[in-house]
């Protein structure tokens, strides 16, 4: 079997490297493609790029399969944690008892935000996106933290660091924003009870916790925790590759979650399935999502790589029809969502383009269902996505071959011609 693609140009053959990754995909190595031929690669949306060789998570789009470091997504929704999911994907391990109680312990200790940033949160206007505020805010942690050093010990404090408080800021900021009193993290709660209690907990309404909506925010998190180089990761990837500090690269990736197209869609779901609600008219809109002249997409619907059902979906799915029934809730949404499924999955222009629930479709049932409100959805999919920025952070730093990322162009602009002054033109 060749280990290498021909590739004829002009008369000339060049060989090209076939790389294969170990669930057996293949890729060409074009890393000497200028070099040797002139010529390079022209792929808008890097549909048919990879970025680079990981060994965190795989997904297989044809056949809905997803793994984190191997351990298929159904299994650790299951039976794991998101705390103990974080540390299998920034540590390529499931811990053993004393390193998950290790770090507990760590994140435990740097749970706190420093008191100075409140004066930041409160400055923001009140109609301001959750999501703006967090992307500037991680930022800002690197002038209330020091500098990163390329120490192991020093990496996994500022790692623990920024998964621990990331959730405070979180919910600092939802209740700022309500204008309420912050509630502070509390060592004897897990990871997402204490997210829980700070968002809900009141001085005058004590937040009772449930362990069904503990274990729904934990599936919830785990299911988004990591999707190897989607948009988000891919800027954290590339805007890290310029030696920029953890923090600035993962206020990158919460910018880029922030669109509709990606992250944002959670949040996009729920506004649409009010709107079909309100309106009850589900077959039109439809109708306009079919129509390609005009840009009305349905929310939660096709994914860049699956062309079958999404997996979180699946899970997403079963959960909302779970927590809603335990809560004794019913979600009038959940039924149009349903509706809207149904319709989409017979109708030839869904099927004839693969377009198949994913995650975000079912996730906002979910966290409506919990209390979090619609502009926290996307936050909510940040705090989730963080032990991937960072896992995949960490390994591009650790790549000898990871180098700054910089793209070429094919240049379409008009020919040399000369500079006319103001007065001639
Ligand atoms: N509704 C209607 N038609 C759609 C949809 C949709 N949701 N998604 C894709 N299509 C159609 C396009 O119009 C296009 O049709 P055409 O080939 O006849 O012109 C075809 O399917 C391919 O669409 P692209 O946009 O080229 O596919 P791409 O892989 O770039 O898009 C994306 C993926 C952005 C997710 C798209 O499916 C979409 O916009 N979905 C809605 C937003 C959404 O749910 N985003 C969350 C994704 S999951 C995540 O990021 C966590």
């Amino acid at each position: 079997m060749n280990d290498f693609v021909t590739l004829t140009h002009q008369g000339r053959e060049f060989r090209l490297p076939l790389v294969t990754g170990s669930e057996g995909e293949k890729a060409i190595d074009i890393s000497r493609l200028r070099q040797e031929t002139g010529l390079i690669t022209l792929d808008p949306g890097f549909a048919n790029t990879g970025s680079c060789r990981s060994a965190i998570t795989f997904v297989d789009g044809e056949r809905g399969i997803l793994r984190y470091r191997g351990i298929p997504v159904e299994q650790l929704a299951e039976h794991s944690t998101f705390k103990e999911t974080a540390f299998l994907l920034i540590n390529g391990a499931l811990p053993t008892q004393k390193e998950l109680t290790r770090f507990s312990v760590m994140l435990n200790d740097h749970s706190l935000v420093h008191e100075d940033m409140k004066i930041f949160y409160q400055s923001f206007p009140r109609s301001s996106h959750p999501m703006g505020i967090l992307s500037a805010m991680v930022n800002a942690l690197r002038s209330f933290y020091p500098e990163l050093q390329n120490l192991e010990e020093e990496i996994n404090i500022t790692v623990t660091r920024l998964l621990s408080k990331v959730r405070t800021m979180a919910a600092m900021s939802y209740k700022i924003s309500r204008g309420h009193t912050v509630v502070y993290p509390r060592p004897d709660l897990t990871y997402c009870a204490n997210f829980l209690n700070m968002m809900f907990d009141s001085p005058v309404k004590p937040y009772e916790l449930d362990p069904d909506v503990v274990k729904a925010l934990n599936v919830f998190l785990i299911l988004h925790a990591d999707h190897e180089q989607n948009c988000s990761t891919a800027a954290v990837r590339v805007v890290g590759s310029a030696r920029v500090n953890l923090y600035a690269a993962i206020s990158a990736g919460i910018a880029a979650l922030w669109g509709p197209l990606h992250g944002g869609a959670n949040q996009a779901v729920i506004e649409m399935l009010t709107d079909m609600h309100r309106r009850r008219n589900l077959g039109a809109l439809v109708d306009r999502a079919k129509d390609r002249k005009d840009p009305y997409r349905l929310m939660g619907f096709g994914h860049r790589v699956y062309k079958t059902y999404d997996p979180r979906a699946r899970i997403m799915k079963q959960m909302a029809h779970l927590l809603l029934e335990k809560l004794k809730l019913s979600d009038p949404l959940l039924d149009i969502a349903r509706e809207l499924e149904e319709i989409a999955l017979k109708d030839d222009y869904f099927v004839e383009h693969h377009l198949y629930p994913n995650v975000d479709f079912y996730s906002g049932i979910v966290l409506r269902a919990i209390g979090i409100p619609t502009n926290m959805f996307t936050v909510l999919f940040a705090i989730g996505r963080l032990p991937g920025w960072i896992a995949q952070w960490k390994e591009s730093m650790d790549d000898p071959a990871w180098k700054l990322c910089r793209p070429r162009q094919v240049y379409s602009g008009p020919g040399e011609h000369d500079y006319v002054p103001i007065e001639e033109r």
